[in-house]
C-alpha cells in the first residue's frame, strides 16, 4: 500500500477555499491510520504566525476542524508537525547539501518576500523542512495544490541527490495535485484566501455567515435583465453546495432574467449553513471532550514517530552520524 501524506498549516480558520481545495480531498483518500498521514504544519506556521496565542488556537482549530469534517483516526494519522521533533533532526542532514541557488527559486519564498513577509531563514529553508516531512515517512503520494507542486520537486531532487552521495536512502515521493477545478472564488470574486481578506470561514457562526454572504460583490444589472452564469463568482459559489437540479434551474433564471441577487445569496447561505451541519454538530462534541482530540493527535504521532525514527535512523547511518 503507498503511503499518502499531506500537510496543512494552521496559519487562520479555515475557509470554504481550503475545504473545497484541499481539506475534501484529503478525506477522500483516507484509507488506514498506517498508509494515510495527515499533520497540522505548526512548525511551517511560525513562520507567519508570530503570536503564541493565536499559534496555538489555531493549531487547536485546525484538528477540531478536520476531525470535524470527516478526517477519521480509524482511517488515517492526525497529529501536530511538532509532535514528530525526528522532523526537525532530518531537516538538518538535508539542510547540509541543500543548494542555495534552489531555495532562490522557490516561488512560495519569492511570492512571500514579494509581499513584504519578513525573509528570515526559517522561510528561506522552508522546503527544507517540507522535504523532511515528506520523506522521514517514506510518503510515496502527496496530494497538494498545484502552488506546493514546486516544493514536492525540491523533495525529490533532495532525496535523489541524497541517495546519490549516501547510498538508497529515501524513497522518491509523487505528487498527487488537487483537482484546481475546485477554486474557490472569495466574497470580492478574486480567489478565496486569507490573503484577500475575501474569505467565508467553515465554521463561521451562521448569523455571521449569512451576513458576509449579503457583501459578496455582484454587478449592477437590473433584476429583469439576463445574465450568464458562467464566470460569475456568486453562481460558482452556489455551485459548491447546490445540487445538480437546483444549479441547472439557478443557471436557466440568470439567463431568463427577472431575478435579484438577495434571493441567490440568501439560497446559498440556506444551503451553505445546511451543509455544514453535521460538521458543525461534531465540533461541538469534539469541543466538549478536549481529552479525546488529545488521544487523536497522541496517537497519531505515535504511529508517525515510529516510521520516522526508523527513517531518521537509516538516513543518519548513511551519512556517517550514527
Ligand atoms: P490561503 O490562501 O487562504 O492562505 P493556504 O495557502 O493555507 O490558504 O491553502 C491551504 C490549502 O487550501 C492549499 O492546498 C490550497 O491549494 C487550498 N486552497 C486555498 N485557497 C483555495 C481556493 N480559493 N480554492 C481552492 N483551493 C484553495
Ligand atoms: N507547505 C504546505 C502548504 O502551505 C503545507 C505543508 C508542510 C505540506 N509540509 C508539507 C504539504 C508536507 C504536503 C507535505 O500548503
Amino acid at each position: 500500500m503507498p503511503r499518502i501524506l499531506s500537510g496543512i498549516q494552521p496559519t487562520g480558520r479555515f475557509h470554504w477555499g481550503n475545504y473545497f481545495g484541499a481539506i475534501r480531498q484529503y478525506i477522500d483518500l483516507q484509507d488506514k491510520p498506517e498508509t494515510a498521514f495527515y499533520f497540522i504544519a505548526d512548525l511551517h506556521a511560525l513562520t507567519t504566525v508570530r503570536t503564541p496565542a493565536e499559534l496555538r488556537g489555531y493549531t487547536l482549530d485546525a484538528a477540531l476542524d478536520l476531525l470535524a469534517l470527516g478526517l477519521d483516526p480509524n482511517r488515517a494519522s492526525l497529529f501536530l508537525q511538532s509532535d514528530v521533533p525526528e522532523v526537525a533532526q532530518l531537516c538538518w542532514l538535508l539542510l547540509s547539501g541543500t543548494p542555495m541557488g534552489l531555495l532562490e527559486r522557490c516561488v512560495s519564498y519569492k511570492d512571500k518576500k514579494a509581499r513584504g513577509l519578513r525573509a528570515d531563514a526559517g522561510l528561506f529553508t522552508y522546503p527544507v523542512l517540507m522535504a523532511a516531512d515528506i520523506l522521514i515517512y517514506d510518503s510515496d503520494i502527496v496530494p497538494v495544490g498545484e502552488d506546493q507542486v514546486q516544493h514536492i520537486e525540491v523533495a525529490r531532487d533532495l532525496a535523489g541527490s541524497f541517495n546519490h552521495e549516501f547510498g538508497e536512502t529515501f524513497v522518491l515521493p509523487k505528487e498527487k495535485i488537487l483537482d484546481s477545478s475546485a477554486r474557490v472564488p472569495g466574497i470580492d470574486g478574486q480567489k478565496m484566501s486569507k490573503s484577500y481578506g475575501n474569505t467565508l470561514a467553515v465554521f463561521e457562526d451562521p448569523k455571521a455567515l449569512r451576513k458576509q454572504i449579503m457583501r459578496i460583490v455582484t454587478d449592477s444589472r437590473l433584476p429583469e435583465q439576463s445574465k450568464p452564469p458562467e464566470g460569475d463568482h456568486l453562481f460558482e459559489l452556489y455551485s459548491l453546495f447546490g445540487s445538480d437540479e437546483q444549479c441547472q434551474t439557478l443557471a436557466a433564471t440568470y439567463r431568463r432574467g427577472g431575478f435579484g441577487y438577495g434571493d441567490v445569496k440568501k439560497s446559498l447561505a440556506d444551503l451553505a449553513v445546511e451543509f455544514f451541519a453535521a460538521a458543525r454538530q461534531r465540533r461541538e462534541e469534539l469541543v466538549a471532550h478536549p481529552e479525546r482530540v488529545r488521544e487523536i493527535l497522541g496517537d497519531g504521532a505515535a504511529t508517525a514517530r515510529k516510521k520516522a525514527a526508523e527513517v531518521l535512523l537509516r538516513a543518519q547511518k548513511a551519512c556517517g552520524i550514527k
